[in-house]
């Protein structure tokens, strides 16, 4: 397994992480899945309050060891005391006394950032936490976070970033290598949506190209976010053989011209994956504290 830093940190990162959002119904083998990845070197989880997965994630860490564990508060706790709280919620929830990675899920236009880094900046003082990350972020709104600290770096931001997402390749990734922040890669896969019909020409472009690797669809799309230096895929995968799958993206090479076939299967300003809603759910928040619900 190659690991890489993170942001500007001593920290080394698996390539690839494992994401714990909607695991199936059958947690043995989600857990099972998630040992193999872990068992080939990945170092890297991540879970939120919001997914659920806090104490599976809890179970699946207990014992081991050089795990590097991340979470997020969700966009409604980022009140003061409120994320103190979540954070305590999710130590418990974990089973661990400090969190590696703590992370603000969504922005939230509707709470002032200097009062949610504030709490952010205590809880590393406090040793609650390691690092502070943010997710969903645009290139303002993580300026601003990191100008409401007096203390701390921003490490992470985790945004969506695919081959029918790449939104962030306009401004956020040339902004976040200037600032050395590493790029969490959520829905490598865009939720799975890349291998619907609808995208059945661009997986057909990739099997392929892939041929000449002896890899999948899959392991290409994986290994061209990898090898784009800040950036660290998360993927999902229930089970064992998607998972095993996943991580043998991270043994091999594409060469630079491959890279850039890969580059011109869809268009540059692609914006067809789940973070085309973003706004809705940026609107609802600020609804939402307007009424201080
Ligand atoms: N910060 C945020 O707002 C945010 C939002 C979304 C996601 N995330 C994080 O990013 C992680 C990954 O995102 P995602 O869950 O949307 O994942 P994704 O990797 O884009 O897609 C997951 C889907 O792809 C399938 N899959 C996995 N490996 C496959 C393979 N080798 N071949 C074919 N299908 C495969 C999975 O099926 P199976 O499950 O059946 O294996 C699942 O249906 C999440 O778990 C979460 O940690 C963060």
């Amino acid at each position: 397994m190659e690991y890489k830093s993170l942001g500007n940190t001593k920290e080394r990162l698996s390539y690839i992480g494992i994401g714990t959002w909607q695991l199936s119904s059958d947690f043995e083998e989600n857990k099972k899945a998630i040992n193999l990845a872990i068992e080939k070197g990945v170092n890297l989880i991540d879970t939120a309050e919001i997914y659920g997965t806090e104490k599976i994630v809890g179970d699946i860490i207990e014992g081991k060891e050089n795990l590097f564990v991340a979470t997020k508060v969700w966009a409604t706790h980022f009140r003061y005391d409120s994320v103190i709280k979540a954070c305590e919620r999710s130590l418990k929830n974990l089973g661990i006394k400090q969190i590696d990675l703590y992370q603000l899920h969504w922005p939230n236009p509707g709470i002032n950032i200097k009062e949610t880094m504030k709490a952010m900046e205590k809880l590393v003082y406090d040793g609650k936490i390691r690092y502070i990350g943010v997710s969903n972020f645009n290139e303002k709104e993580l300026k601003n976070a990191q100008e409401a600290m007096s203390k701390y770096e921003i490490v992470s931001n985790q945004v969506e970033y695919n081959l029918i997402q790449r939104t962030p390749e306009i401004y956020l990734i040339d902004y976040m290598k200037k600032q050395k922040i590493t790029l969490l890669a959520y829905s490598p896969f865009a939720h799975g949506a890349i291998f619907k019909r609808k995208y059945n020409n661009v997986i057909k472009s990739l099997n392929e190209l892939g041929e000449k690797y002896n890899k999948t669809a899959g392991q290409l799309l994986l290994r061209w976010l990898m090898q784009k230096d800040i950036v660290i895929p998360l993927t999902k995968a229930s089970n064992q053989k998607h998972m095993l799958e996943n991580i043998a993206a991270t043994d091999f090479n594409i060469n630079q011209k491959d890279m850039g076939v890969i580059d011109n299967l869809t268009p540059k300003n692609s914006n067809l994956g789940l973070s085309r809603y973003k706004n809705l759910i940026k609107g609802y928040l600020l609804f939402r504290s307007l009424l201080r619900l």
